[in-house]
């Protein structure tokens, strides 16, 4: 297939990773994840103040930081000044920061340069909130995909428990729904499906039959 641009957004927990990632592999394309990118600007700033989270002290933070995004061994890695950062990024308390971090001119400015700069040589494949909107309005393919808050929910709630956290149901709920609202509603690049992306309601799907439905569209 020749090298097209896919780009994909959705909410929290509607699969996008983990379909992107796989529909990446079988056209040989980049995966490109972005909210890791926003997720490492927030593990820093954390590094710095747990408590005492300012505009300033996230302005200081993106200013010098440097964010790389490597496919290594099938697997994506996110290094932050060189150090991999890749697991650190998923805890709780990263997750509860990075919309307020994510909201900000200066930190979206210096990771959509990035992020334009990976796709600029095409077969890649790039997921987020703002992709097909504002990364790559150009994309050749836009795809925004959902599933129920319900279904998002059960999802994050078994992949958490996977990975050794153990969380409240209805508080995992109700963040998942605050960061949804947060994306949606900031003045910057808010998260919106664009007018010309191809809606896939994932509630009732398998990650398999989304896969395909994602290759049928790249074909
Ligand atoms: O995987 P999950 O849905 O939990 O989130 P993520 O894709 O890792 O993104 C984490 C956060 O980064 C989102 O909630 C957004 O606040 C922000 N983000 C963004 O603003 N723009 C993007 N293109 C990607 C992520
Ligand atoms: O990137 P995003 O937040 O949109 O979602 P994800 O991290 O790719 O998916 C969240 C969890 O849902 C993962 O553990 C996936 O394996 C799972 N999932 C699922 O059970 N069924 C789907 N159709 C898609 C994802």
């Amino acid at each position: 297939m020749r090298n097209l641009v896919v780009a994909i957004d959705g909410p929290a927990g509607a699969g996008k990773s983990t379909v992107a990632q796989l529909a990446a592999e079988k056209l040989a394309y980049t995966y490109i994840d972005t909210g890791a990118m926003y997720r490492a600007v927030a593990w820093k700033v954390l590094q710095q103040s747990a408590t005492n989270i300012t505009e300033e002290l996230i302005l200081s933070v993106v200013a010098d930081i440097e964010v790389d995004l490597q496919y290594i061994d099938r697997k994506s890695i996110i290094f932050v000044d060189g150090i991999d950062v890749s697991g650190e990024i998923r805890t709780p308390e990263v997750t509860a920061l990075v919309s307020q971090v994510a909201k900000i001119g200066a930190v979206r400015e210096k990771l959509v340069a990035l992020q334009r700069k990976m796709a600029q040589r095409g077969s890649v494949l790039m997921d987020g909130r703002d992709i097909a909107t504002n990364v790559l309005p150009n994309a050749d393919v836009k795809i925004f995909l959902t599933a129920s808050i319900d279904e998002r929910a059960a999802r994050r709630w078994r992949q958490l428990q996977l990975n050794g956290y153990s969380v409240d149901m209805s508080e995992l709920k109700q963040e998942i729904a605050a960061r949804d609202k947060a994306d949606s509603e900031r003045e910057i690049s808010p998260l919106v499906q664009a007018a010309d992306a191809v809606l896939i309601d994932t509630t009732r799907l398998s990650i398999d039959q989304t896969v395909e439905a994602i290759l049928n569209l790249c074909r």
